[in-house]
């Protein structure tokens, strides 16, 4: 086991990758009510193994739940088991179960304490480090939230075996998002782990989480609320989240497509060289990552003009400068639409 800590303006949190679920209770307080949020399929595959808790709460799985209709019969059952500000809430699940008790601990009663055991790639090595809380509002994802951390992540390697394998590989797209804008030397270690990684070598798992985790930590740790350096955690983000939406890929692949799409971009831009480009599509291709897609470019441009992150006609655009370097610049959606069609 290998852990980590994260230390920022909003809070510290603890991260143990390569903890076990099992093991959870070592890190729960002694003292107050505990409740469990979680979904179907891990309650079922996994509950035998959970704590002793006041309350287990299920949030059925989809996107479609992760809202605030769903808080209302989780308020009311924390109310009815007589929960107070001692009370303590242990996500176990992905990204979705961690977003939405992360939430739900932060406002409930002004905030109390709360944890993660979690279980899918893509919310060990992002969604549950870094402090971002939070549902969909009316089909805009994750914009009613807070930055708020929890006091423990636990990141158990083996419950990733049961992840189906679309699960596994939408998480491998943000680990190999960490090699390409922050270490090339991880970059490297992932290109030259393709076999271990789908063999699922366990320690080749612990040091892709932790890897992972670490780049995030560190940057998280300068800037919690995202006013800066945080940004560089959104490349591939600007297109990725327009192709999600359009063809419901996984979260990770849609993002491994939009990295494609940005490093070309950073090669029309004339800040990375195509050799590098070369690379980062090659090292996709061999992982078995999509990295292209039938979208035309004008329904994309079309969405990403509503992309959350916009400032006005622009949006802060993540360009790799090389591999494991790069720089995020404003990208006007008028420049954006004079040479997006050189992207394909
Ligand atoms: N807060 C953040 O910084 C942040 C960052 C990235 C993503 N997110 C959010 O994370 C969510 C996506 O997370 P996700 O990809 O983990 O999705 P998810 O939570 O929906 O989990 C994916 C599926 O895998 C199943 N599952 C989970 N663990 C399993 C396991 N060990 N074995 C078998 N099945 C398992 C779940 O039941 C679900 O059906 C999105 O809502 C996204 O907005 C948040
Ligand atoms: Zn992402």
């Amino acid at each position: 086991m290998k852990k980590l800590e994260i230390q920022s303006s909003i809070g510290k949190s603890d991260i143990y990758v390569g903890e076990t679920l099992a093991n959870v209770s070592n890190y729960l307080p002694k003292k107050g009510k505990l409740a469990i949020i979680t979904d179907p399929v891990i309650h079922s595959l996994y509950g035998s193994q959970f704590p002793k808790a006041d309350v287990v709460i299920e949030i059925p799985q989809g996107e479609e739940y992760k809202c605030m209709q769903t808080l209302d019969g989780i308020f009311e059952k924390l109310i009815d088991a007589e929960f107070d500000r001692t009370s303590f809430i242990l996500g176990i699940g992905g990204g979705i179960i961690c977003d939405m008790s992360g939430f739900i601990a932060t406002i409930f009663m002004r905030g109390i304490d709360f944890g993660f055991v979690s279980t899918t790639l893509l919310s060990q090595v992002d969604a549950s480090v870094g402090g971002k809380n939070g549902v969909n509002f009316r089909g805009i994802k994750n914009i009613i939230g807070t930055f708020s951390l929890p006091k423990f992540v636990i990141c158990e390697l083996e419950i990733l075996r049961s992840l189906p394998k679309t699960e596994l590989l939408s998480g491998m797209g943000e680990v190999v998002k960490y090699g390409c804008i922050y270490s090339e030397e991880f970059f490297k270690y992932i290109d030259q782990h393709i076999d271990d990684i789908q063999n699922y070598s366990l320690e080749v798992f612990e040091n892709l989480v932790f890897e992972s985790v670490r780049i995030k930590a560190e940057v998280v740790s300068n800037d919690a609320k995202e006013s800066g350096m945080r940004r560089i955690f959104n490349f591939g983000h600007t297109f990725g989240h327009a192709i999600e939406k359009i063809t419901h890929m996984p979260h990770g692949c849609a993002v491994s497509v939009g990295m494609v799409y940005a490093a070309k971009l950073s090669v029309l831009k004339g800040k990375m060289s195509q050799s590098d480009c070369d690379r980062v599509v090659a090292l996709l291709e061999k992982m078995g990552m999509p990295t292209t897609c039938d979208v035309p470019v004008v329904d994309l441009l079309k969405l990403m003009r509503s992309d959350k992150k916009r400032e006005g006609d622009s949006v802060h655009f993540v360009y790799l400068t090389g591999v494991g370097t790069c720089c995020v610049e404003k990208l006007s959606y008028t420049e954006l639409d004079s040479i997006i069609n050189d992207l394909r």
